[in-house]
């Protein structure tokens, strides 16, 4: 089977680029490499053994596009590529819908055209914004707080409307709580460009001096220790719950899954286990909180189990380890 990954050199899309292909899956990467190097398709050839085509193609360029769809007889569409910095989105909203919801829209389009009929698109737990109760289980109410958020809840909504209008296409939405880590080997990781917005590329970087100290957004929020608290999922379990989307798409309509680990853990409880399994300080301060951010926010991933077959399997150490090791 073909499968096009767009923003295939990315974090999420590299990891899942390397389980696919080592489940037998003969990939396309379609990607801008604005937040990502061509070097990664070298790394995924190492990791995978096998080189999987590539193409610099931007989701605005409906014409790339449609002459990947052209060279290559495309089976299915795992969707990755789009902008998605929180705040880098409060600031440039017009670009973010643009973005995200017309890219969106050219990958659509272009499937419609050459009968590709399967489309995993790679949404995101803040679709559920601050939570009535925790676990979130996928039935929950939606809201979101930033654009960012938003661009992910039209595109899922639009879904649902072409799903409507074209009933032979399988749709698969995946809302990631939140990915940390990186491969074993250290070749593939999250390596955001530039300062990072996320908590564990930002601890990386503490803990490897280019960065002086961690800041703390907020120890006032209630939780276990007034810190905020995520559901933290390894990027392989991650990669893993698109291979089992993959194999469970001979049904049309919509389905919906939350890829979390069930489990919730603190910004102090990530520090704590950082610090203890690589044997490392993080010096950190307590800071005001972050504009946007909620309390508490972890999965109920019951749904996934039981209708995919998956359940995340590695555990904080690992992430925290495997965070370290990446190069
Ligand atoms: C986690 C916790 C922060 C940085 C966002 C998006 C989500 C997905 C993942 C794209 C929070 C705290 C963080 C720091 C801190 N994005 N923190 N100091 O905000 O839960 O989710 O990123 O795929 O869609 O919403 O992740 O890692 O930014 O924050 O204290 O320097 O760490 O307040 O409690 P978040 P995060």
């Amino acid at each position: 089977m073909n499968v096009l990954v767009t923003g295939g050199t990315g974090y999420i899309g590299s990891h899942t680029c390397v389980e696919l292909i080592k489940k037998g899956y003969d990939i396309v990467i379609a990607d801008n490499l604005s937040n990502s190097k061509s070097e990664v398709v070298d790394k995924i050839e190492k990791l995978s053994g096998k080189r999987p085509a590539f193409y610099k193609v931007d989701i605005l360029d409906k014409e790339g596009i449609e002459s990947i769809f052209s060279a290559h007889s495309i089976d299915a569409v795992i969707h990755f590529a789009g902008k998605k910095a929180v705040g880098e989105s409060v600031e440039k909203p017009l670009m973010y819908y643009h973005n995200n919801i017309t890219g969106t829209i050219n990958i659509l389009e272009a499937m419609i055209k050459f009968g590709c009929k399967r489309f995993v698109f790679s949404s995101s737990a803040t679709v559920y914004g601050a939570p009535k109760s925790v676990p979130i289980k996928e039935d929950f109410p939606l809201s979101t707080t930033n654009p960012y958020g938003t661009t992910k809840l039209y595109i899922e909504g639009m879904l649902k409307d072409l799903s409507v209008a074209n009933k032979e296409l399988s749709i698969t939405i995946l809302r990631y709580f939140n990915p940390i880590g990186a491969h074993d080997s250290g070749l593939i990781g999250d390596n955001p460009n530039g300062i990072p917005n996320n908590l564990m590329p930002y601890v990386t970087r503490v803990a490897k001096g280019t960065l002086p100290q961690l800041g703390i957004f907020g120890n006032d929020y209630p939780t276990h220790d007034g810190t905020g608290v995520r559901d933290y999922i390894h990027v392989i379990d991650l990669a893993l719950g698109h291979v089992k989307a993959l194999e469970h798409m001979d049904e049309v309509g919509v389905k919906f899954y939350n890829l979390g680990t069930g489990n919730g853990y603190s910004v102090l409880d990530i520090v704590k286990a950082f610090e203890k399994v690589n044997n490392i300080k993080i010096p950190y301060k307590i800071t005001e909180r972050r504009a946007g951010d909620i309390a508490e926010c972890y999965a109920d991933a019951s749904k996934a189990k039981d209708e995919l077959g998956w359940v995340a399997e590695y555990g904080l150490e690992d992430m925290c380890r495997s965070a370290l090791n990446q190069k």
